[in-house]
């Protein structure tokens, strides 16, 4: 049966070889893992989707400013289980976590990605012309979509880390301060 919950650190190895079968190696190159980095994800917004217990999916969500001063979640990756597509599983997964991001008071969220597939969840590039992802090639695979009216109203800059992970991730850089290991949720 499948089953929505919270991602575990114990789920790593499962979700690492889910990610390579629906990605491949390429997926360490993408802009949007760049600035995903080694930074955690958002805090409670990592879920997988599981069947008979067996990782079949999984969406991550993190922190990021959309320019100065906007704070948004970046949504990625998504992946299904090859031998499971076209089940719902994705579809089930995204509205997982739009609703528990909603939850969160979270008023927008941005990903690079397929409109044809993210559209049916509310994802448009109606808002997100002005926003820029560092190394993003085709600037029209940035959608957004609001989770509070007008949260991406004038939205215009750069995709960036928050001001207080880039600064951890400089001190840790610099041997100031050690950080964690980044775990899910
Ligand atoms: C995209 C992905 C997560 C969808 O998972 P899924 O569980 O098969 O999705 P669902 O069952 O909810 O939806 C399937 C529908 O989405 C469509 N779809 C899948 N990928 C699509 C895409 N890139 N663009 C447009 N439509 C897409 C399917 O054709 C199917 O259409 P239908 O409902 O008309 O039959 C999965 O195909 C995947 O992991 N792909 C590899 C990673 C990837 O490319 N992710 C980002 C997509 S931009």
């Amino acid at each position: 049966m499948l089953n929505i919950r919270q991602e575990k650190a114990s789920d790593a190895i499962a979700r690492e070889a889910l990610l390579d079968a629906a990605y491949g190696p390429v997926r360490f190159e993408k802009p949007s893992q760049r600035l995903r980095g080694s930074r955690a994800p958002a805090r409670g917004l990592s879920f997988v989707a599981t069947d008979g217990g067996r990782i079949v999916g999984t969406v991550r969500l993190w922190n990021v400013m959309a320019g100065p001063n906007r704070p948004a979640l970046l949504l990625g990756p998504l992946a299904v289980d090859p031998a499971c597509r076209n089940r719902g599983i994705g579809a089930d997964l995204m509205r997982h976590a739009l609703r528990a991001a909603a939850r969160r008071g979270h008023a927008a969220v941005l990903l690079v990605g397929d409109l044809g597939y993210y559209s049916r969840f509310g994802f448009s590039a109606e808002k997100t012309g002005e926003l820029w992802l560092p190394g993003l090639g085709d600037r029209t695979r940035l959608l957004g979509c609001e989770l509070a009216a007008g949260a991406l109203d004038g939205a215009r800059g750069a995709l960036h880390a928050p001001e207080r992970q880039r600064r951890r991730l400089l001190n840790a850089a610099t041997g100031l301060i050690r950080l964690p290991v980044p775990k899910a949720a």
